[in-house]
């Protein structure tokens, strides 16, 4: 992926597809770009549901009701982000649906590996973090029947220029600052239609490993990612609060924690911090 020349990164339907593996490429039933949408999530969303092992994509340059999880706002300024919704539908339910936010997670970390971002990292169960700050998160959205097709919409934002006046905005106690990706790969300029190819491309073999292996086949590498082991937490789940230390995830993708009471484990909830994330040496 190029990062060093500076050059209109306006998001184009061409430039994207031209850097799309033939699997995608293969796969794709639409590639939709938008200068504004309300949210790439909402759009897909509001489009009928792929056929199993077809691929549908959004992308915006900006976002006029962009969303996270647990009903916050997703800010990210025009130009300055990658805003992005992948559409897939599983023919069943796949095991561990719980934890696709974290193999997509393994996903985007693959795609950014090559700009060898310093600190890059995972914290469960949604965010793609470096150093201590927020680069990025994950919004999936699922429907589904017990026994029939599993429709879901993931949701990829990810800050790339420096976030500037966007970090007075994340000020809430315990969350995570926000960093752009640029300034973790030492200020090279990142093309935005490469990254958005390179996150695709290894999104549809997270899709497809998922499918045929669960959570299994992606536990140890977002082991190998996990920012949070040794730090204390305030795990929010089903109605109740607990604070504690993250120890790992389990082979299902569940948080794991310990207080004096022992060790917990919860499969969807929300993480705050009781203390800042140490910065990483690089
Ligand atoms: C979070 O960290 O809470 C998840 C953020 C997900 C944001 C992305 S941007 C593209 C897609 N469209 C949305 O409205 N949200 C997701």
């Amino acid at each position: 992926m190029s990062t060093d020349t500076e050059q209109a990164d306006q998001l184009t339907q061409s430039s994207i597809r031209d850097r799309l593996a033939p699997a995608v490429v293969a796969a794709l039933d639409s590639l939709d770009v938008f200068d504004v949408v309300e949210s790439t999530n909402d759009y897909l969303r509001s489009k009928a549901a792929p056929e199993p092992g077809r691929l549908v994509i959004a992308l915006a340059d900006y976002q006029t009701g962009g969303r996270g999880r647990r009903g916050r706002t997703w800010l990210s300024p025009a130009g300055a982000g990658l805003c992005m919704s992948l559409g897939w539908t599983f023919p069943e339910m796949p095991a561990d649906s719980a934890a696709l936010s974290l193999a997509s997670g393994v996903g985007v970390c693959r795609a950014l590996s090559v700009l060898e971002p310093a600190g890059l990292g995972l914290k469960w169960p949604n965010d793609i973090v470096a150093g201590g700050a927020k680069l990025g998160g994950l919004l999936i959205e699922a429907q589904g029947e017990p026994r029939g097709a599993f429709r879901v919409v993931i949701g990829i934002g990810l800050n790339v220029e420096p976030v500037g006046d966007l970090a007075t905005l994340f000020d809430e106690p315990g969350s995570l600052p926000p960093v752009g990706l640029r300034s973790i790969v030492g200020g090279r300029h990142v093309a935005r239609n490469e990254l958005a190819a390179a996150i695709v491309n290894a999104m549809l073999d997270v899709l497809l490993e998922f499918q045929s292996s669960g959570f299994a086949a992606f536990a140890d590498e977002w082991r190998g990612r996990d920012a949070m082991v040794g730090v204390e937490i305030h795990v929010s789940s089903d109605q109740r609060g607990r604070d504690g230390v993250a120890v790992g995830i389990s082979d299902d993708g569940a948080l794991l924690f310990e207080d004096e009471g022992g060790t917990h484990s919860v499969l969807s909830g929300e993480v705050t911090l009781r203390r800042a994330v140490a910065e990483p040496d690089s």
